[in-house]
């Protein structure tokens, strides 16, 4: 290749990267002002204190229901999965995994080789995370709140076994979704720690997103029956 062709490419990345960059700056510009806009019509959610990180790390988090999001769109919402690492403190890696059109289809990141960064501003509410690729810089990642758990430090159940199950929104919901409820302009997962996890379980979740003013009418089934998941080397 001659130099002028490499320079070229070069070039071209660069621009590409610069539009990447400045999209995901107008969609947050733009979430900001609809969160101005709707924070009147939108039930204030706060993120969930007191919180657990090591026991919320622990073990893997299947996802029974989610809202699509730009990088897990709905053909990938086959037997996702989520695992953390704390790295320290204010810091977790994040490997997420999930099969393509199918519970048989391509695996996505099966090697991990693809993990998303969690940023914990505030070490003492360790339930309010950014979440983004690690070679961004800080403001271009998004808000991922822990917003209920199904029990909390203190409880005896969570002694006994820890949080079975987790609600995440991408931040405050800001978007009325014109039924008295909203929902984030980023995704919202319902976690379970037993990918069979019950209907009825399910049902109590979505109950629970309702009480919190966010509509569960965006989230979309995840199948985790027949799925095999991967481990890392
Ligand atoms: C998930 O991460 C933990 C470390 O936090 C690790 O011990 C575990 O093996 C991982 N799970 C899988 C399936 O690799």
């Amino acid at each position: 290749m001659t130099r002028r062709l490499r320079g070229h490419h070069a070039q071209r990345a660069v621009a590409r990267l610069g539009a990447v960059a400045l999209a995901l700056a107008l969609t947050r510009s733009h979430a900001f002002v609809l969160g101005v806009e709707a924070s009147e019509e939108c039930a204030r959610v706060e993120p969930v204190d007191p919180f657990d990180l090591d026991a919320y790390v622990e073990a893997e988090w299947y996802v029974a229901a989610q809202k699509p999001t730009s990088y897990q769109p709905t053909r990938d919402l086959f037997c996702v999965r989520a695992n953390y690492t704390v790295v320290d403190e204010r810091t977790i890696s994040i490997w997420n995994t999930a099969n393509r059109d199918g519970v048989d289809g391509s695996p996505r990141n099966a090697d991990g080789r693809f993990k998303l960064r969690g940023l914990i501003e505030d070490p003492n509410m360790p339930s309010k995370i950014a979440v983004g690729m690690r070679f961004l810089p800080r403001f271009l990642y998004g808000p991922y709140w822990v917003v209920a758990t199904d029990v909390s430090p203190g409880d005896a159940e969570f002694d006994e076994r820890g949080y079975s199950w987790a609600i995440i929104s991408g931040g405050q919901p800001t978007i009325s979704r014109g039924n008295g409820l909203c929902e984030p302009s980023g995704g919202l997962w319902l976690f379970v720690r037993d990918p069979e996890v019950s209907e009825e379980v399910v049902s109590k979740m979505k109950e629970k997103c309702e009480s919190l003013g966010i509509d569960p009418d965006v989230l979309i089934p995840v199948t985790q029956e027949g799925c095999s998941f991967p481990t890392l080397p």
